[in-house]
């Protein structure tokens, strides 16, 4: 399917790395010029081999999501760069809380901060920065990367399912409002991917296990995915990247406000 997506320009946040990662390289693929945001300073050098790769602009700024005035600054640059005027935003920049949380009460309130700070004002900040912009342009496209666990009480970490499930209400909050814009706002959730912030909740289960229970990463996955994933296998950050393009394109055009779980049937709505 052509999704014609050479246009605009996109920008990723939370590209260095993983689903983000993913996302920008399949933009890049379909000739779309990129502005790609993470706080690893491994961005600017993400930004030169998809650049190198697919001979499409890319740029990259250093911007921790979490401060809005350095979204603010970011955003500036976006708009003062040489790239057409960006149409696509995709928000997966997030952070667990790297606590095991089974059951909450093994967490802090502390350890609630920094998922706050990083997912929900994160969300927050990008959205204030841009909305502005793709109103005075008469259109755009938001795709927020949630989860899965935002939508099912997953006790695993619980700072990082609660942060997701407000997401989710803020996305369809964005979408009634900004429609008469010609802005569409929608969610794409992941369900198991292979990423370093997947096998972070790995490593805390694992430090709260004693010797007999101990899993490998592989083993505790292969366990996890074979209870909850109907079509029983991993996803990657591609099958992932696929749901966002679809949506960012015209070809969804008539679609705002909706999530759409890539997550093997992990979570099935009626
Ligand atoms: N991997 C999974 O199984 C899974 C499942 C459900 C949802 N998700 C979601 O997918 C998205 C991407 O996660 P991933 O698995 O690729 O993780 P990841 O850790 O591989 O990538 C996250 C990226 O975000 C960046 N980042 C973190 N905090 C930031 C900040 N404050 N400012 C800017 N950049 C920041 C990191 O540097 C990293 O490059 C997240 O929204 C996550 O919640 C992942």
């Amino acid at each position: 399917m052509d999704l014609d997506l050479t246009q605009g320009s996109a920008l990723v946040t939370g590209a260095a790395n993983g689903i983000g990662l993913a996302i920008a390289e399949q933009f890049a693929r379909d000739g779309c010029a990129l502005h790609l945001w993470d706080h690893s300073p491994t961005v600017t050098q993400v930004a030169r081999n998809i650049s190198d790769q697919f001979s499409v602009a890319v740029t990259a700024t250093r911007v921790d999501v979490s401060v809005e005035t350095e979204v603010n600054e970011a955003v500036r640059q976006v708009v003062d760069s040489d790239l057409p005027s960006v149409n696509y935003v995709v928000h997966a920049a997030a952070v667990g809380s790297g606590r095991f949380g089974f059951p909450f009460t093994n967490l802090k309130p502390t350890d609630w901060v920094k998922p706050l700070q990083v997912n929900m004002m994160g969300m927050v900040h990008v959205a204030h920065a841009i909305a502005p912009l793709f109103v005075s342009q008469g259109g755009g496209s938001f795709v927020f990367i949630g989860s899965v666990a935002g939508q099912v009480g997953s006790q695993t970490d619980p700072p990082y399912s609660a942060t997701k499930a407000a997401n989710l209400n803020f996305m369809q909050c964005m979408a009634k409002d900004l429609a008469k814009h010609r802005v569409r706002v929608n969610m794409v959730c992941p369900g198991m991917v292979k990423t370093e912030l997947n096998q972070a909740v790995w490593q805390s289960w694992l430090r709260q296990q004693g010797d007999a229970q101990a899993m490998s990463y592989e083993e505790w996955a292969e366990e996890k995915i074979l209870a909850l994933i109907p079509l029983g296998r991993w996803q990657t950050a591609e099958d992932v990247a696929n749901a966002v393009l679809f949506l960012s394109s015209e070809r969804a055009g008539q679609i705002t406000g909706q999530i759409i779980n890539v997550d093997g049937g992990y979570v099935m709505h009626w």
